[in-house]
């Protein structure tokens, strides 16, 4: 790597890129760091990664460490052995990981093994819920981590309970809003409805439907859980149609489970009809972000979904017996529903009758938290850097 500040930036999943695609725009802006992105490839298909590279204006990963899919222990092992070389050979200032991913805990762990600093963006959230290999991924990076970067006001109260240094924790505010908050006028520019046929009044507003995510392992790997959420989903679809991107996970189990039949799956050029439970492949960013800020209701058991549906005043139901992300109940747009079928029911219904009005956003989610971190990466290793040089 050439002078500066050398900073590799971590990136292994979906919901890492728009966390990081913001940090690499300020380092670039601020113009005294080297970065090196490195994806891990734990996303590897073109819907589920390449997309969001071109859509949100990310640099073409500098080193691909290509891993794949596989078990939780084989795919963070994997990780491990191909990221030591890379961290061995940049000898970089900082490790950069974000959110709680296992790319996330396998390259912290790697870094701080080697001595070199890691910084956590999104750090300190918690659900209190150990069943959930996100929540392990969180603790662990957390505690190995040296620059703990946080999000939201919880997380702050989080760290100071486990006894971590407070000079470790900088409340810097959400890179994901950033993304969001930069993207929101090209979103709008998406044909996405117009492709589903949900457009009404010749494109100058969109008939009432709800988006649907489903992927986690609590909601999508038992046959009997997952079949009486569809069964309620499909109640609610009778109401206003419910536009469902199926996560590759989710559609293998709906495959696995003999539940496929159970939604309508929409073709190339098929439309989303006045009623039913739709199923569609996995969307870009931002044809995403359109589906969502169009629509009456989303219901989701992602983290980062009930985030974005706080900034775009749109009602949440998620569909989690908890959340590490506490501030989004608060604002009154995100509601946990869990997994009992007639509350999803219910809530749903009461949620396309009378949507809140939408909240102030959060503290800090203003569309500078990469700014700001790179602003306290710069005050750390600049001097460092500068010796070197
Ligand atoms: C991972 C994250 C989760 C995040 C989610 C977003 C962990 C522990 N979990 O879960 O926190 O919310 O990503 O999507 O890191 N697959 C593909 N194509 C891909 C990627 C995955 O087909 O590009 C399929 C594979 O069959 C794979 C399965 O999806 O086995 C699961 O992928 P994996 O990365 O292990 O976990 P996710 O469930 O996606």
């Amino acid at each position: 790597m050439s002078p500066g500040i050398r900073a590799i930036v971590v990136v292994g999943a979906r919901p890492n890129f728009m966390k990081a695609a913001p940090i690499l725009r300020a380092m670039a802006d601020h113009g005294g760091f080297t970065p090196l992105l490195v994806h891990t490839g734990q996303h590897y298909d073109e819907k589920m990664s390449g997309i969001f590279f071109r859509e949100l204006d990310m640099p073409r990963p500098d080193i691909n460490l290509g891993v794949g899919s596989a078990s939780h222990a084989a795919q963070t092992a994997e990780i491990l052995r191909r990221f030591e070389p890379v961290v061995l050979e940049h000898r970089p200032h900082i490790v950069l990981v974000v959110g709680d991913v296992n790319s996330t805990v396998a390259c912290a762990l790697v870094a701080a093994k080697l001595g070199v600093p890691v910084g956590h963006v999104e750090a300190g959230l918690r659900s209190g819920d150990r069943s959930m290999p996100e929540e392990i991924n969180r603790l662990a990076t957390d505690a190995i981590a040296d620059l703990l970067l946080t999000t939201e006001p919880s997380a702050n109260e989080n760290l100071r309970r486990e006894g971590h240094p407070p000079e470790r924790v900088h409340f810097v505010g959400n890179t994901m809003i950033d993304t969001l908050l930069r993207s929101r006028e090209r979103a709008e520019q998406s044909h996405v409805l117009a492709r589903l046929g949900l457009e009404t009044d010749g494109g100058a507003s969109a008939a009432p439907y709800a988006a649907l995510t489903l992927h986690r392992p609590s909601n999508v790997d038992c046959p009997t859980v997952l079949a009486t959420l569809l069964g309620a989903l499909r109640e609610v679809g009778r109401r206003i149609p419910i536009v469902f991107p199926v996560h590759p996970r989710t559609a293998r189990q709906l495959d696995a489970f003999g539940l496929r039949d159970r939604l309508t799956w929409l073709g190339e050029d098929q439309k989303v009809g006045p009623a039913g439970l739709f199923a569609v492949p996995p969307l870009g960013y931002l044809d995403f972000m359109k589906l969502m800020a169009s629509g009456q209701l989303v219901l989701t058991d992602s983290g980062g979904m009930q985030e974005e549906t706080t900034i775009l005043g749109v009602p949440c139901l998620t569909l989690r017996e908890n959340t590490e992300r506490p501030v989004t109940i608060e604002r009154g747009t995100n509601t946990l529903i869990g997994r009992d079928p007639d509350l999803l029911v219910r809530k749903s219904l009461e949620a396309i009758d009378a949507p809140p009005s939408p909240p102030p956003p959060p503290p800090l989610w203003d569309g500078g938290a990469a700014a700001r971190i790179v602003a306290i990466l710069a005050e750390r290793f600049a001097s460092t850097a500068a010796e070197e040089a």
